[in-house]
């Protein structure tokens, strides 16, 4: 199977922030990789703007080095250079004057204008201000916002606000990477291009949801970001908010940026308020391996694992607990959806066993796939006995090299900010919805005095949240890879 590249328009792309750390390791290798496939038209330009003062030639030796250093790219492929030949640099002062007429003065009439905000929040203001003040922006260029936007639904709210004194909210393209996965968007072809799983997609027929992400790193050198924000803030209020979305939400009427924001708009609207009882909180611990020292502080009570029972209100959903856990230093990094649906109502085999539950997992990283479990009759002679098996489907065995080769979730990203397609970024009234869900959930832990529960690293978490599922006469699924 031969994957489509379809080229998309002749672009100006700015980055801002571009000797920072989010561009060397995603922003420009992802841009070489679809330089490299053919998407990216030679006549296009992507142009560093940071406050280092420094010329094209030196953005692109660090351009070079960045792309060497964080993606497999054989470095004297001709494209490289190539693709270093696209790049231009502009010494910008973000809260000042210098550098914008510079960087007006590259921009070309006719390309696509986009416009990255890789830099802390708390510029995002000024830089909007300037490209609009200078004129350099225009009512059809894009700007790309990463997160966290926001730290709560106050904070989310004032910055939609100062963006959209710019900008009105379709040139607004909010970042979750998780969105530009190739397993996450198969979440929706899964759901919505068969038929056979949408009729039992209801609290009548499962009986509950996992979601699991599950990291082995931990937070050491980003331990001081890492603790004014905590697993919430971190993955659940984004990341695994947007899965529950994909997972809970009702079919839009069209694959269209607006009608599926809508649709997930209605499940977060829908989320009931945790209840304490139904969260646990932990933090890694260890000998050369600890929270509290890589967060460099010996006192924190913010949590690197998080687990907790969700709920829905809706006619869908009513009776169908989703149980969400995400931490760091755990056993393996997995990432995973699994859906257990309700058992046969009644069994006609009567010595052979009850049937099982069949379970829907779908792995969105890694070994990406789908594995679903169904009873069979145990093979051979001695009666009807039922056994559940697998059916297996990993994607890089199904589809070949295309499915072994599937592109990062920025690559896929920055594509759609050039084509315009908005479909997998956040609605502003999305961001803030998701942060009016975890306000209470955060502001509830603030408030106590309690601690986070210690677990080991390199182990499933915190025995805690075994109990939060043993409650329920559930249990977890194993973390492993
Ligand atoms: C980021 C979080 O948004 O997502 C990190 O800030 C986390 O803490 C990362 O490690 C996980 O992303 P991925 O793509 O590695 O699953």
């Amino acid at each position: 199977m031969v994957s489509r590249v379809i080229p998309v328009d002749d672009f100006d792309l700015v980055i801002f922030g571009a000797t920072g750390d989010l561009a060397h390791r995603k922003i420009l290798p992802g841009l070489y990789r679809r330089f490299e496939a053919g998407q990216i038209p030679a006549s296009s330009r992507i142009i560093g703007a940071a406050r280092t003062e420094q010329d094209d030639a030196a953005f692109r030796d660090e351009a070079f080095r960045a792309i060497c250093d964080h993606s497999s790219v054989d470095k004297d492929n001709p494209q490289l250079q190539e693709f270093l030949g696209l790049l231009g640099y502009v010494a910008i002062d973000a809260r000042g004057e210098g550098g914008w007429q510079a960087l007006k003065d590259r921009m070309r009439p006719g390309a696509v204008h986009a416009f990255y905000f890789s830099v802390a929040p708390a510029l995002f203001g000024d830089i909007a201000e300037r490209l609009a003040g200078h004129g350099i922006a225009h009512d059809d260029s894009r700007i790309v916002v990463e997160k966290p936007f926001g730290r709560d639904r106050a904070s989310a709210r004032a910055l939609n606000a100062t963006l959209a004194k710019h900008f009105h909210e379709d040139q607004i393209y909010r970042i979750d990477h998780y969105l530009g996965k190739e397993t996450v968007q198969n979440l929706m072809a899964v759901r919505f291009a068969n038929v056979l799983f949408e009729p039992l997609w209801n609290a009548q027929f499962i009986d509950h949801v996992q979601i699991t992400v599950a990291e082995t790193v931990g937070v050491a050198g980003r331990g001081s970001y890492y603790d004014k924000s905590g697993a919430i803030r971190d993955m659940v209020q984004n990341h695994m908010m947007q899965l529950l979305c994909l997972i809970a939400m009702e079919p839009p009427y069209h694959f269209d940026p607006d009608a599926v924001r809508d649709e997930k708009l209605k499940v977060i609207r829908a989320l009931q308020p945790v209840e304490p009882a139904d969260i646990v909180r932990g933090q890694y611990t260890g000998e050369g391996s600890d929270y509290l020292t890589d967060a460099e502080d010996p006192a924190s009570r913010t949590e690197s694992y998080v687990a907790m029972k969700v709920r829905i209100s809706n006619w869908r959903w009513q009776g169908t607990p989703f149980y969400l856990r995400t931490g760091k230093k755990l056993r393996a990094r997995t990432s995973e959806i699994a859906i257990t649906f309700k058992e046969p109502p009644h069994s006609i085999f009567d010595d052979s066993g009850v049937p099982k539950a069949n379970e829907l997992v779908i792995r969105l990283q890694p070994n990406e796939g789908m594995n679903l479990k169904v009873m069979i009759k145990e093979p051979g002679p001695g009666g009807m006995r039922l056994v559940q098996v697998p059916l297996d489907m990993s994607f890089a065995d199904a589809l070949g090299a295309d499915g072994a080769d599937m592109p990062d979730a920025y690559e896929r990203l920055i594509m759609d900010v050039i084509r315009g397609n908005q479909t997998l970024f956040m609605r502003g009234d999305e961001v803030e919805a998701a942060w009016a869900w975890t306000d209470p959930i955060i502001e509830a832990w603030e408030d106590g005095k309690r601690r986070p529960e210690p677990y080991d690293s390199g182990s499933s978490g915190p025995d805690e949240a075994l109990r939060l599922m043993h409650r329920d006469n559930r249990r977890w699924r194993e973390i492993r890879s």
